[in-house]
């Protein structure tokens, strides 16, 4: 219910407004968003990398409306590439694009336009592009775009999200040599004729989902930080004779951080997915969502600023 509501918050405009110019906001924005600009995601990359972590950065913002917008999307992921280029972190740090970020409730053909040029740009700076998953009403849009993309640049990453029915279907259509595949339960609130709305049945989707990639050839991304998952993969990969460098985790920025450590001191490549700029509304209410825990911190974050 809780989850419901904050959810529907997330593309509550009146509430954006009032949110983002609360001064204790930027404390809790700070926990899990590098900063706004560049200069800030690429330093933040730098401290992780040398932490012995992975990263995988988003520049912030979804639904652009207009192909303006989706261009200036397209500028920002092709800073970043350069940066981190310069600064020499490719391979150790990857993007995560969103493609409503590039167009795509404009035309899919912009979308695939625009998230061409930045695996292209990926490529020329060392490293690769994973397409986020969104709401389910772009998972057919989104699956052929990668499909495009990935005949281009095979290693162009997908999300999965076990949450929906659908997934373990996908996952099966995607477990195959040279594919990147990012498995998590999904952040959007989503109807149930799609989408399993028990805990339980989307983390038993999940397990089902690990199976599927773990037996095929591919190279699948546990995204998630609850430890029963952790468990069961770090099991399964047992089982299916995995190499460390065969397979990753992931976890958010400023998401159980000495989890994600403990993982890497066990020989276990683990990225964590980095998120910077100004729009960070969206993300942060879903973060929210996710666990109480961190609206506690948000509402405390509040009360400090009195
Ligand atoms: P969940 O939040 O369900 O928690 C399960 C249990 O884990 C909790 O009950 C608690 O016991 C424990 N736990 C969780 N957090 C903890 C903490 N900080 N400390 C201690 N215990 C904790 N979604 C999407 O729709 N599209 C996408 O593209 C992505 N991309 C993505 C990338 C990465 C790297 C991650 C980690 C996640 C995503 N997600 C996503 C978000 C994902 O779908 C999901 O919403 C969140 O990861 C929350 O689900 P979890 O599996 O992490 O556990």
């Amino acid at each position: 219910m809780l989850r419901s509501l904050i959810l529907a918050a997330a593309g509550n405009h009146t509430l954006r407004t009032a949110l983002t110019s609360v001064p204790g906001s930027r404390g809790l924005v700070r926990r899990f968003v590098a900063g706004d600009t560049v200069d800030d995601a690429v330093a933040t990359a730098a401290a992780l990398v040398a932490d012995g972590l992975a990263v995988s950065l988003d520049h912030l913002g979804e639904n652009v409306t207009d192909a303006d917008g989706a261009e200036a999307t397209v500028r920002a992921y092709l800073e970043l590439l350069h940066r981190l280029h310069a600064a020499e972190l490719a391979p150790r740090a990857e993007v995560s694009v969103k493609l409503s970020a590039t167009g795509q409730s404009v035309h899919e053909e912009l979308a695939l336009e625009n998230a061409s040029r930045i695996c292209a740009a990926a490529e020329q700076a060392g490293t690769t592009v994973t397409l986020d998953a969104e709401d389910h009403t772009t998972t057919d849009s989104t699956l052929r775009v990668l499909a495009e993309l990935r005949r281009s640049w095979p290693s162009t990453g997908a999300v999965l999200q076990s949450h929906l029915r659908r997934t373990e279907q996908d996952c099966r259509a995607l477990a195959v040599r040279g594919s990147r595949v990012r498995l998590c339960k999904g952040a959007y609130a989503e109807p149930s004729e799609v989408a399993f709305a028990d805990p339980r049945e989307v983390a038993l989707s999940f397990v089902r989902c690990a199976n599927v990639l773990l037996a095929g050839p591919g190279y699948p991304m546990f995204a998630t930080h609850d430890p029963r998952l952790v468990d069961i993969v770090t099991e399964r990969a047992r089982w299916f004779d995995r190499e460390p460098g065969s397979f990753e985790y992931q976890m958010l920025y400023g998401m159980r951080p000495a989890e994600q450590r403990r993982l890497v001191a066990e020989g276990a490549t683990v990225r964590v997915y980095l998120p910077y700029g100004s729009d960070w509304y969206g993300y942060l209410l879903r973060r929210l969502a996710e666990r109480p825990a961190n609206m506690a911190f948000f509402l405390r974050s509040l009360v400090s600023t009195r």
